[in-house]
Order: C-alpha cells, then structure tokens, then sequence
C-alpha cells in the first residue's frame, strides 16, 4: 500500500490528526504501552533482534535496515520505495500491521488507540541509535516520504534523544573516536606509534613548522615559550625551564607535539614526523650530539633527559608530619564546629565597591 508515492500521500493527508497526537505523545505512558511490543522487539542499551528488529534509532530510518534483521521482502521493499520511519508513517503502520504493508512479518494485531501508539512512538523517539547519532537524524527526505511531513516543519519526535547518561544529551563515542584520542605515551615508552626520525629530518621540519614562534635554535621568538638551554639555571631566581633542563622523560616531548603541536595545526604532523622533530628537539637540547642521529620507538625509552632524577616519588604520606595526622575526616566531623557568619556578610573579600579596597595590598 505504501509502494507508490500517491499511496504515502493518501495516507500522510489521512494521518494529519494522528501526526498532531504523535507530536504529543507521553514516553512515559509509551513505555508501558511497549510491553505490548518487549515479547519481539528490544529497545534501549544492548538491544539485540529478537523475533523482531531492535529499535533503537528506528525513528528516522528507512524501513527494514536495521543492520543484521532478516527482513519479509515487502517490508524491504517498502524502504527501498522511501518509506522512511516517523511519527506519521509509524502511526499507520501501528495501527494495522497487517494491512498497511501487506505481507510483512509483524503478526501483531495493531493499537486500535491512537493515544497509544502516540504515546509508544514517544517512547521510542527516546532511543537513538548510539553510534550513528552524530548529529539529529533526519528523516531522509524521499520522494514518498516527503509529502507526509506535516506542512509546518517535522515533528519534534523525527529528533531522536539520546538514550544514555543522566541528561540523556549527546551520544556514546564510536571506538575510532576514542581510538584518535587515546594516544598518550608513557614515560617507559608505552603507547608510542611505530616510526623513526633522524635529527637532520627533524631540523629541516622544525624550521619549517616551529621555528615561527620557538626560533630556529628553540630560543623562543618574542614571548613564545623557549624550548631548548636553560641548563643549570632551576635554583635561580628566575629558573628557565625547558625539554633538557625541567622535563624529566622524553615521552611528554613526542606526546605534546604529537597532539598539540604545530600550535593552530595540531595532529598535521606524521607519526615519523614527530620522531624526527623530537630528535632535533633532542639534538637542541645537547642531549644527542650526531646529527645522523635516529630516533625510533626501538631506542626511544633508552633516551634519558638530564634531570630525571630530579623528580622524586611523593612520598610526603609517609613524612613525619603527615604521618603523624589522623586520616583526614570527611564526614560528620567535629560535632562542635557551627556556621556562624557567611562570608558574604563578613565582606572579607575587598571588592570594587569596598571602600578598604586594596588596603591590603603591599605594593
Ligand atoms: C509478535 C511479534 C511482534 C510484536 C508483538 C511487535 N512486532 Fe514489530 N515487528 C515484528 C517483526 C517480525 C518485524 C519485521 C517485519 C518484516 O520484516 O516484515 C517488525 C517490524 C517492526 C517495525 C519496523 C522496523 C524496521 O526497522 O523496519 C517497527 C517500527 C515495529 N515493528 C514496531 C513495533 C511496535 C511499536 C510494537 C508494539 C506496539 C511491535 N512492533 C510489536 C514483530 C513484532
Ligand atoms: C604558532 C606558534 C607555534 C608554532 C608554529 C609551534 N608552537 Fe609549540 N608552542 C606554542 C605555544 C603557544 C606553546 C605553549 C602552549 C601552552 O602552554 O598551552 C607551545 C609549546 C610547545 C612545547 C612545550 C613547551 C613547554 O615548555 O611547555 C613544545 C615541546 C613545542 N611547543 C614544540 C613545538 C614543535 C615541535 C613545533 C613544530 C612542529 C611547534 N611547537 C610549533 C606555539 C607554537
């Protein structure tokens, strides 16, 4: 029935009151309706097919796609003709199953309530497909589809909302997004990409893509932060702090880069890339002297830079002082202790009105 677009107009012109009901359907009350559906359908958090298709994102896609269901042929071919799934064409679906799309495999015999089947595709719009759901999902405009849409503009429900977390906003990231992110390098080497960097490669790229702000020498340019010298200047007044003076292991060199560096063009650099601009940064440093010097992740934890042992373990819990002090109370401590003033009130802090302000200020 809903094979040609006539057809689909026929039925979005007939469903213009439903449409208005779907649009104000309750999930809640949805949600007690769909136990009618829970004996083959999953919906929510790891809903699998069951004697039928998961529903999770249903709202907004193309009938009989859902990945891995064994679809009745017309069922598929009602998607393949644009019947697309949305508070208006789930409506007549729900309401006859059977005859709405004749042959299908949905052996239910329909919710003759309007109200319910509102209220139940209110219900579903609440779930989202959690990997695809980047941005709204749209019901795709076809052609047959199109002229269901309600003249002013698409129900609010053809939005699907997140289904997970407390807020139910945004959606679970996809494993090559936490793959993209999840590229940290430990100090012993661990999480370094595979790839290798001489220090004459990387001389030739840093004076292309960073010696704009940190020098050629990585003297830093105006203000930009200098990243080479400094060597024995940390107990003066004004201690210069660099890779080879301050930074106790090499991981951090080729993590920051690799992530933030070229400041404005991040993540532009090749993973070899970044091994030979860390050489050079190396090289800079005094660290390596040979210019034909190779960085790889093969000897890369064998480099140690010159204040590593420096930087101690903390070990204050175990200190005199600390040792000493009962374990801190978190909770209903010191019976004795009232609020007494808010500090508000006390005006302990000067402002822009305050007439004492900046009476405590010494220079
Ligand atoms: C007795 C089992 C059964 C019940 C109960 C049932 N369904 Fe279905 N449903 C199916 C089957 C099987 C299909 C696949 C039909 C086909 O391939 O032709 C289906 C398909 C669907 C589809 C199309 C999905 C897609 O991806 O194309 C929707 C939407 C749907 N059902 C919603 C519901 C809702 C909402 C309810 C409850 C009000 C419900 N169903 C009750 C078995 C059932
Ligand atoms: C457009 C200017 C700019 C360019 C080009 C640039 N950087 Fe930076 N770099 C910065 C700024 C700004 C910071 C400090 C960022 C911060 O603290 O948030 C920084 C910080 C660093 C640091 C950490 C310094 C420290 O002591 O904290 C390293 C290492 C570094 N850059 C390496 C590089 C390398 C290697 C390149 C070339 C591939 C490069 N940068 C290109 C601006 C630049």
């Amino acid at each position: 029935m809903l094979k040609s677009p006539s057809a689909a107009l026929a039925l979005g012109l007939a469903l213009l009151i439903p449409v208005h009901a779907a649009a104000s359907g309750d999930p809640d009350k949805g949600e007690a309706v769909f136990k009618k559906c829970a004996a083959c359908h999953q919906v929510g958090e790891g809903a699998k097919h069951r004697i039928g298709p998961q529903l999770n994102g249903v709202i907004g896609r193309t009938a009989g796609t859902a990945e891995g269901f064994k679809y009745s042929k017309p069922m598929i071919e009602a998607g393949a003709a644009g019947l697309v799934w949305t508070a208006e064409s789930l409506d007549g679906y729900l309401e006859s199953p059977r005859t709405s799309i004749k042959g299908n495999r949905m052996v239910f015999p329909g919710l003759k309530d309007a109200a319910d089947r509102a209220d139940v595709t209110a219900y579903l719009a609440r779930y989202a497909e959690p990997a695809k759901s980047a941005a709204p999902v749209e019901p795709k405009a076809t052609p047959a589809a199109a002229p269901a849409q309600p003249a002013a503009g698409p129900a609010p429900l053809d939005r699907p909302v997140a289904s997970h977390g407390v807020f139910r906003l945004g959606r679970v990231a996809t494993a090559e997004e936490v793959a993209a992110w999840d590229i940290d390098v430990r100090a012993d080497g661990t999480g370094l990409p595979a790839g290798r960097g001489t220090v004459a490669e990387g001389e030739v790229l840093f004076t292309e893509r960073c010696a704009s702000c940190h020098g050629d020498f990585g003297e830093g340019v105006g203000r930009w932060p200098v990243l080479a010298g400094g060597h024995g200047s940390l107990k003066a007044d004004r201690p210069e702090k660099t890779i080879g003076s301050y930074w106790p292991y090499l991981s951090t060199v080729y993590d920051y880069v690799r992530r933030a560096m070229p400041f404005g063009d991040a993540r532009s650099l090749t993973d070899d890339e970044v091994y030979a601009v860390t050489a050079y940064l190396l090289y800079l440093n005094d660290v390596v002297t040979d210019d034909g010097f190779e960085l790889s992740r093969d000897n890369f934890a064998e480099v140690r830079l010159p204040n590593e042992a420096n930087f101690i373990d903390d070990t204050r819990p175990q200190e005199p002082h600390y040792a000493a002090t009962a374990e801190p109370c978190m909770r209903e401590c010191k019976p004795e202790v009232r609020i007494v003033m808010r500090a508000r009130v006390l005006d302990v802090t000067p402002g822009a009105n305050s007439e004492n302000e900046g009476a405590a200020r010494v220079d």
